[in-house]
């Protein structure tokens, strides 16, 4: 099979990292195109994937843009549209793993006359999209896509809900090598003396710094926690969310928690930082399409506690393999975090069973393997 996949983004978000794990079967014969330099593109090489940028000019278009807006970078994309046609000739399908991947792929799979497969990473909700950008996503997929892969039921049920056709849809979970989250002790244990985190409770967030992710939660949630609990928020702004950043920063301060917040940046050892925590906090403050940070927390044997919204909740069974919160409810969080403080041995109990059943629930073989069938 000769797939040309297609994604928007130089950076590596989990959109990107669940690609390098879908693409990485097909690697003698595909090929996959950005839309943007940058690390991912180091990654995908890293793993021997066959990579190109086939444009280096930023487009446009944002999750809340108009349609004038939209439209006005249409002309934009046209050079970029025939590049991707005269590429998708060479493959049997066009795979799109992002949004602006579908209005390329789907104009370049109409001219190229190859199938179009889309991987809908997203909750097509209005917090997460304007009006303009769901319909496109939607009028795209129904009239070019032969199959949408929704990385969970929320995205799928968000996406008919929009208007998409329910019969091309398809579940597909993100899959994880478990082998790669299981860390030595003495790794762990030079990651808390590097960090300095001997003898601190340790509450890792791992994610990119922008507003919906709620790190801004978290922090108020220490504040009502003892004096050794610290948190690690691991992640950069990828998207230019420089303001939150700051403003970040700025409720640190105010709540004089200097000594007990760690902004490590973005970091690529993750399974270690993640075993080196006592729990990890998911805090999206929107329904999160997936979560790659749950699973990724579990097959660590790290207690997890997320938000009750979206792709969380088909994640996690509360008091059964973690623990579920509203979403900006500092408050609830805060008493997850003193209750584990307390009661540690309940929490890995939770932990432990957690690693078994996402080893096997997302056991990256058996998720490619559900793919392949998809896609023959
Ligand atoms: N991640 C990473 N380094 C960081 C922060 C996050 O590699 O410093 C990874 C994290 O382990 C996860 C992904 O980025 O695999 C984020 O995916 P998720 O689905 O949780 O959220 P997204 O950012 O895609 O909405
Ligand atoms: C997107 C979503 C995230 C999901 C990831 C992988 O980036 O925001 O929730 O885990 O894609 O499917």
């Amino acid at each position: 099979m000769k797939i040309l996949f297609l994604d928007q983004s130089g950076k590596p978000g989990g959109a990107e990292l669940c690609l390098i794990d879908i693409a990485k079967p097909y690697r003698d014969s595909c090929l996959v195109g950005l839309f943007a330099d940058g690390a991912f593109k180091n990654l995908l090489e890293q793993n021997q994937i066959p990579v190109q940028i086939l444009t280096t000019q930023a487009i446009q278009v944002r999750k809340e843009s108009s349609l004038a807006q939209g439209l006005g970078s249409l002309g934009q994309l046209i050079p970029l549209i025939s590049k991707v046609t005269k590429i998708a000739r060479d493959y049997d399908f066009i795979y799109a793993n992002t949004q602006k991947a579908l209005v390329v792929g789907a104009l370049a799979s109409f001219l190229a006359r190859r199938p179009l497969v889309y991987h809908l990473h997203d909750i097509l909700s209005p917090e997460h999209f304007s009006k303009t950008n769901r319909r496109i996503a939607v009028t795209l997929a129904n009239r070019f896509a032969s199959l949408v892969i929704a990385n969970s039921q929320a995205s799928q049920v968000a996406f008919i809900e929009a208007g998409g056709k329910a019969e091309i849809t398809e579940v597909v979970y993100n899959g994880f090598d478990s082998q790669a989250y299981q860390v030595p002790e003495s790794e762990v244990e030079k990651i808390r003396e590097n960090l300095e985190l001997d003898g601190q409770f340790v509450v890792g967030h791992f994610s990119r710094l922008a507003p919906w992710k709620g790190q801004h939660i978290l922090i108020e949630a220490l504040a009502n926690t003892p004096e050794n609990v610290t948190a690690i928020l691991v992640g950069d702004a990828l998207f230019g969310e420089q303001n939150y950043v700051k403003s970040l920063h700025e409720q640190v301060a105010n709540l004089k928690l200097e000594k007990r917040v760690k902004f490590l940046g973005f970091r690529s050892d993750i399974p270690q930082l993640m075993t080196a925590c006592n729990l990890v906090a998911h805090t999206s403050t929107a329904a999160e399409p997936f979560g790659r940070v749950i699973v990724e927390a579990m097959l660590c044997g790290t207690p997890v506690v997320a938000t009750k919204a979206g792709g969380a909740m088909e994640l996690v069974e509360p008091d059964v393999n973690g623990f579920l919160v509203t979403p900006s409810e500092p408050q609830e969080l805060a008493e997850v975090i003193n209750s584990c403080f307390l009661q540690p041995e309940n929490c890995h109990a939770l932990a432990k069973n957690a690693r078994v059943s996402a080893s096997q629930r997302f056991d990256v073989s058996v998720i490619n393997q559900q793919i392949y069938h998809l896609l023959k």
